[in-house]
């Protein structure tokens, strides 16, 4: 059957009709926030390319998490940013390092489910993910580093751990260590296909954890790579990875639809810095509506497979949801 018989706009006719057929829906608890902790600030800063994004001192988690807990958002992402960087980012797997100490404060006022972005650059002079050696960065002298990282983060009390470095093994090694020092229900939330990208400049900003020599080309995926994404993923599954992750998210969905169609652990997006300053700073010139186009950049996400969204956006489109 067909025209005139068939009307597609007969679902379509109202609010109720739409909402009835509504294919994806968006919830809070879909959404994750992502927290930025410097310890060499005395108080919470704006960085100009991150609009209404705060880097917070330690001091103020307390506040903090009960802000966050009010706007209906209970899943965060924690990175830090330390004050001292060294060659082996040692800060980074400190027993009182940044964020060791943001996760601490953070669980003995809440019960915010706690994920441990786990990395080097934001740790490391030279701002690579790893040791570097040379020019390179070596791999297997890295992997032990993120294992001992992430015994550190377990330790002080993360429900999860996100390995964000792209070294090969590094979710095994992680795995490992975890159940080696008795953290076996630490979940591990991969970012197992991450691209190189232009939109994470603006989390370089805040974190100055840009590369000072060379890029990250040797280590994250290049951008037209679409079947080399799902090996990525695979191996990951394959070493344990509870959760995995694409990012970022936008200019990847296709990424994150064949990771739907192929596995059946829960994927996470991640809608990286750039993609939110892009719409923040189209909104400010009034080129666009900021709340409907943070929501269908939001909706499209989770159409394409991902279950759950690390993005910026996480407290006003919980305002929205609500
Ligand atoms: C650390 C890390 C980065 C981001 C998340 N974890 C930066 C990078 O790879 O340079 C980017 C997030 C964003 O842009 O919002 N490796």
């Amino acid at each position: 059957m067909t025209f005139p018989e068939t009307r597609m706009r007969r679902l379509r006719t109202t609010e109720r009709m739409r909402d009835l057929v509504a294919e994806t829906n968006l919830g809070t608890s879909d959404l994750i926030l992502p927290i930025f902790f410097d310890e060499t600030l005395s108080k919470p800063t704006l960085t100009p390319s991150m609009p209404e994004i705060l880097t917070h001192p330690l001091a103020e988690y307390e506040k903090i998490s009960s802000d966050i807990q009010n706007d209906g958002i209970n899943s965060v992402i924690l990175f830090g940013i330390p004050s001292r960087k060294d060659g082996f980012g040692s800060q980074a797997y400190a027993e009182n390092g940044v964020v060791q100490k943001a996760i601490r404060g953070l669980k003995e006022v809440s019960d915010l489910l706690i994920i441990s972005d786990l990395c080097l650059c934001e740790y490391t002079d030279h701002g690579h993910c790893g040791v570097l050696h040379g020019d390179t960065v070596d791999n297997d002298e890295t992997i032990s580093l993120y294992a001992r990282t992430a015994v550190s983060q377990a330790d002080a009390g993360a429900d999860i751990i996100a390995p964000s470095g792209m070294m090969d093994g590094q979710v095994a090694a992680i795995r490992e260590a975890l159940d080696d020092a008795g953290h076996k229900d630490t979940a591990i939330m991969a970012y197992s296909a991450k691209f190189q990208s232009a939109f994470y400049g603006p989390f370089r900003d805040i974190a100055h954890s840009s590369p000072g020599k060379g890029d990250r080309s040797g280590y994250q995926m290049q951008c037209g790579n679409r079947r080399e994404a799902l090996r990525e993923i695979e191996l990951d599954i394959s070493e344990g990875a509870d959760i995995i992750m694409v990012k970022p998210a936008i200019s990847y969905l296709d990424v994150i639809c064949d990771a739907r169609s192929s596995f059946n652990v829960p994927i996470a997006a991640y809608q990286v810095s750039g993609e939110y300053s892009m719409i923040k700073a189209a909104a400010a010139n009034g080129w666009i509506d900021e709340e409907r186009t943070m929501m269908e950049s939001l909706l499209s996400i989770k159409r394409a497979g991902a279950d759950m969204i690390i993005t910026y956006f996480a407290k006003s489109a919980a305002k929205v949801l609500r």
